[in-house]
């Protein structure tokens, strides 16, 4: 679609098309890569490599870390979907080249594409992006855990190398997942709409909702005791809650017009891994009926790692978190799962005038399930 649409605007694109230079000496270490696209706006962000921190622990081991600046500028008054061209280095050279294309403003066909779990076996994370760049979607979004360990600087390297040539041209929208340890790297790295931790965008008129069900992370004192950890962090977070759900049902009236409604979160409120089913209960008593409510179509999330499919009160849960975590067996069938598959993939999902249809596809290319949901009425 996308293409059609830049064969059509080719006479357009000789008025519109700029390549933006945008003077910066210093040379690449991770990046750039596209954020937080709207029709009229986008960030480019890069980094740059200052220099190394040593370490030396006492038995002489010495570690070495990357220290890297952030560097990103926010484009406006950009024209809806329209492919730009950018150079970030100014220089001519490639290692700051990259193109973007503008969401449309109207209600139209696109695509978008959603993976989960990227934090570990680099082979198969770079083998489903090297597919999902085939998929020449509108922008991706990760279901959280990108990375093993949002703490330490090498796993974003890696999760940057892996990622450079999908995220030079392609808007990644991301959720917090556990791993991420509501790291300062994260913020650091992302520019994501509203305060980065749940925010909402629109493409045409499908709302995307973006939920944090991690909160924020306290270390919990050594003295507490064992049995009331879990109740010490629970109690720092309800108010955090409270106000993140207040904030959804805000959203969802306010958008009540929106065709389609895609919700993300990390974590499932359907689990068929038997030591996360009563977690994944406790979280559908804390956010009730809402999505059925308010006539979700799809609830995507991650964490437990494989694909998994279950259909509640007309709105769709879709586990996909095959992005590279090792994968989960299911040992818990509750009496929802609908699909269920043990492989690495991804999912892509084409909005259309009438439906939007989910296609689960495996590392290899295989469909493993279609899921269709009409426009809400
Ligand atoms: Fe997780």
């Amino acid at each position: 679609m996308k293409n059609m649409k830049i064969m059509k605007l080719i006479p357009l694109l000789l008025l519109f098309s700029a390549t933006l230079t945008l003077g910066q000496q210093k040379k690449i270490a991770i990046g750039p890569y596209v954020q937080n696209m709207s029709y009229g706006s986008v960030t480019l962000s890069w980094s740059t490599l200052e220099g190394s921190v040593k370490v030396v622990s006492p038995d002489g081991q010495t570690m070495s870390l990357p220290k890297y600046e952030q560097h990103e500028i926010r484009l406006t008054r950009l024209q809806p979907n329209t492919t730009y061209q950018y150079d970030v280095l100014g220089d001519g050279s490639d290692e700051g080249k990259g193109s973007f294309t503008t969401f449309p403003k109207g209600i139209e066909p696109f695509k978008f594409v959603v993976l989960g779990d990227t934090r570990s076996r680099h082979d198969v994370h770079q083998k489903i992006v090297n597919k999902i760049i085939d998929e020449k979607q509108l922008f991706v979004v990760n279901t959280g855990d990108l990375v093993g360990n949002g703490d330490d600087i090498l796993d974003w390297r890696h999760f940057f190398r892996i990622n450079h040539e999908l995220m030079k041209s392609t808007p990644y929208f991301s959720v917090l997942g556990n791993h991420e340890k509501d790291s300062k790297n994260y913020y650091n790295f992302f520019d994501l709409p509203g305060d980065e931790r749940y925010y909402s965008f629109t493409v045409g008129d499908a709302l995307f909702i973006v939920l944090d069900g991690e909160g924020r992370q306290y270390t919990t004192p050594p003295f507490i005791k064992k049995e009331n950890r879990d109740i010490f962090w629970n109690n720092q977070n309800v108010d955090y809650f409270i106000k993140e759900k207040e904030w959804l049902e805000n959203t969802l009236n306010l958008y009540n017009d929106a065709g389609y409604i895609f919700v993300f979160m990390h974590k499932p409120l359907f689990s068929i891994k038997k030591s996360r089913v009563e977690g994944a209960k406790m979280r559908r008593e804390f956010w009730g009926d809402i999505f059925e409510r308010h006539n979700v179509q799809f609830f995507i999330n991650g964490h437990d790692h494989h694909y998994h499919h279950a259909f509640n009160g007309g709105t769709h849960y879709v586990t996909t978190a095959g992005g590279g975590a090792p994968l989960y067996d299911t040992d818990a069938l509750q009496p929802e799962p609908v699909k269920f598959a043990k492989v690495e993939h991804y999912v892509a999902i084409k909005v259309g005038p009438e439906e939007a249809t989910l296609t689960a596809i495996d590392i290899d290319g295989n469909v493993i399930e279609k899921i269709k949901a009409p426009r809400r009425k």
